[in-house]
């Protein structure tokens, strides 16, 4: 069994990344800049900017913070947005999700220029993406993507089963890995909640991708043996043994599941380290100009 290292390889990334940044600053160009919108005071929300701003650190980017209050009007927040979307200085925005209630995501999401959405949320991102034409791909996918590719993973004529269709992972996900390229050329089964035999259609998969949001949904009966399972899940449970009082887990019974598989990634240390690499790559990509032209 393989353990896929989310962690090793999105460090990896990152050093390429600023790799790439120190060569464009040593020419003289400008230095790829990442905006975060953070509304409100959701905790994990903090912490996930927060994680943001510190990779841009890490590998050389400028970043800014706008934090705003969580009674900001949806008209207001709007305007925030239009304002860093004409900022030539800015590469790449994105708005932490989610947003406060009397806030429309999808108005938000919509008014973000496509040009500079690097978390890949905008229809014209999702659009460019089905169509197999140059896009910001969303980080959770596109980590997996990564993942697979230097894994040297096979897909190609593979049946690929992804469990959950929310619109920043499964559903992604279930195009990438259809589409024709590498990874891709996978016969795909996307399912979600009103599926009927899901453990039976597991069961025929050489790819398993779990992103259904319940810890340890997928248990050993569910998997062939000699799959590979990338599980998206991330859960904090109690745990009095740990100092910290908790410990992660995913959305698959790891130990009884890993010794079937034949690559696995863990929680923690599997597709989560790897979203920040995305969405740096993405601003990369952005701060040269390699999607839209
Ligand atoms: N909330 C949870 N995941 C994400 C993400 O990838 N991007 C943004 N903007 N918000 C999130």
């Amino acid at each position: 069994m393989i353990l896929i290292d989310g962690k090793k390889t999105s460090s990896e990334i990152k050093n390429e990344i600023a790799t790439r940044v120190a060569e464009i600053k040593a020419e003289g160009g400008k230095t790829p800049h990442l905006a975060a919108v953070l509304v409100g005071n959701d905790g994990a929300s903090q912490t996930y900017v927060g994680a943001k701003v510190k990779a841009c650190e890490e590998v050389g980017f400028q970043s800014t913070l706008v934090r705003l209050e969580s009674d900001i009007s949806e008209a207001e927040l709007l305007k925030v947005v239009e304002d860093i979307n004409e900022n030539p200085d800015i590469d790449g925005l994105i708005v932490q999700l989610p947003l406060p209630k009397h806030i429309s995501v999808d108005k938000v999401t919509n008014k973000i220029k496509p040009e500079k959405d690097v978390d890949g949320f905008t229809p014209a991102n999702v659009g460019r993406m089905t169509l197999n034409w140059p896009a910001y791909v969303a980080a959770t996918p596109y980590g997996i993507v990564e993942l697979l590719k230097r894994y040297n993973i096979e897909t190609s004529g593979k049946h690929c089963v992804v469990i959950g269709r929310s619109h920043i992972v499964g559903s992604p996900m279930s195009i990438l890995m259809a589409r024709n390229g590498y990874p891709g050329n996978a016969t795909v089964t996307l399912t979600h909640s009103k599926t009927q035999n899901l453990a039976e259609i597991c069961r025929t998969a050489d790819i398993l991708i779990v992103a259904i949001g319940k810890p340890e949904f997928v248990t050993a009966d569910m998997v062939k043996p000699g799959a590979v399972v990338i599980d998206v899940g991330i859960h904090r449970i109690e745990d009095p043994s740990k100092k910290s009082g908790f410990r992660l887990i995913g959305d698959v019974k790891f130990d009884e599941v890993a010794p079937l598989a034949s690559a696995i990634t863990p929680v923690p240390g599997g597709v989560g380290p790897m979203t920040i690499a995305a969405l740096l790559y993405n601003t990369l990509q952005s701060a040269e100009k390699k999607v839209f032209g």
